[in-house]
């Protein structure tokens, strides 16, 4: 599995014909239209309040293509939030995403354009939850899913992303582990570790609706299309993907095989948004719309980077507990590639 993250260099501020160009391959012209103005005034907010907007995969192509700074999938948005020295990040995603780069530039503005875009994993489990799992299993190290609050993430002794989560449990070198809150990507990371993974029943709305059946029916009607999936969805759906991995080492994959035809058995935007890098291959459906990431609006962007709105607060006493179970992480990576 691929772990490499998929970083945009930044937009150069006020270069709206550049991004016109870029939105005219993935949107139809009156749409780009329509977003154009929006995104000038966003670029223009953008210099006057020094503000960088980093932006998850899963987001629409007007912010992803349009005014986003910085994209990738959670690990790579984690890494690249350390280094910003912008006074202010708006972070195109959900609630979980934003807390985390807060956690780990917390010097920094972060602005969340809708408050409400959370997530269905990170509303799983609760701090109390993760203190009665210690609790029945005494002494087992607990491993948490970024897409876990920062009080989830204060009560454990790492995190991880897809993108990491085997050599994350790994890097514990011990026998047993605490896994949570996602079961599916849990019963992924069992498959690839001889490390036992206690499991949480958590799961992502939008991914564990895809099965098994439907990937076959999709591969009768598409012969030779490539298969990647997200290891959020269910064992079924996996075990017959070519490919599983986070977002980045979707795209990474793609990059790799250019394959005539591609499904990405993730949410919707994903394929809108990468397609524009692969002209010469066929991506189709199905997906599924993920409805916390399409909070996020252009409208709202410009409204947080105008009035300041949608700060992400964590409390001081569980962002430093927090913090360290993700700074545990990113030096996971770091030894390795050390
Ligand atoms: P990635 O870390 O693979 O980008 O996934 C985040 C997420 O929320 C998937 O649903
Ligand atoms: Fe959460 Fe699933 Fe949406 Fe990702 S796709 S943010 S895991 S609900």
């Amino acid at each position: 599995m691929t772990r490499k993250a998929n970083p945009r260099t930044p937009t150069t501020p006020g270069s709206v014909d550049a991004i016109r160009e870029r939105l005219v391959r993935v949107l139809p012209a009156l749409e780009v239209g329509m977003a154009l103005p929006l995104i000038a005034e966003i670029e223009q907010l953008k210099h006057e309040r020094n503000a960088v907007v980093l932006a998850h995969n899963y987001q629409t192509p007007d912010i992803f293509h349009g005014v986003a700074d910085i994209v990738g999938d959670s690990l790579a948005l984690a890494r690249r939030a350390v280094d910003v020295d912008a006074d202010v990040i708006v972070l195109c995603g959900v609630h979980f995403m934003a807390e985390t780069a807060k956690l780990l530039n917390p010097s920094r503005t972060v602005l969340i354009p809708d408050q409400r875009a959370g997530c269905s994993l990170a509303e799983s489990i609760t701090a109390a939850d993760v203190r009665a799992l210690r609790a029945k299993h005494p002494g087992v190290p607990v491993v948490a899913y970024v897409n876990t609050s920062a009080a989830v993430k204060a009560e454990v002794d790492v995190c991880c992303t897809s993108g990491n989560a085997v050599e994350v449990v790994e890097s514990l070198g011990v026998s047993k582990v605490i896994f949570l809150p996602d079961r599916y990507l849990g019963q992924h990371v069992a498959t690839q570790t001889k490390v036992e993974l206690i499991l949480w029943d958590g799961a992502c709305e939008v991914h564990e609706r895809f099965t098994g059946e439907e990937v076959r029916a999709f591969r009768q009607q598409h012969e030779g299309v490539f298969v990647l999936a997200h290891p959020e969805c269910p064992q079924d759906v996996l075990v017959e993907a070519d490919f599983v991995g986070s977002t980045a080492a979707m795209i990474d994959a793609v990059a790799r095989a250019r394959p005539p035809e591609v499904v990405m058995i993730t949410e919707c935007s994903m394929s809108d948004n990468v397609a524009v890098e692969f002209p010469d291959v066929r991506f189709t459906r199905p997906c599924n719309l993920c409805p916390h990431m399409k909070r996020i609006t252009l409208p709202g962007v410009r409204d947080c980077l105008r009035d300041l709105s949608g700060e992400v607060r964590v409390d001081a006493g569980v962002a430093a507990r927090a913090r360290r179970s993700v700074e545990r992480m990113l030096l996971v990576g770091q030894r390795r590639a050390a």
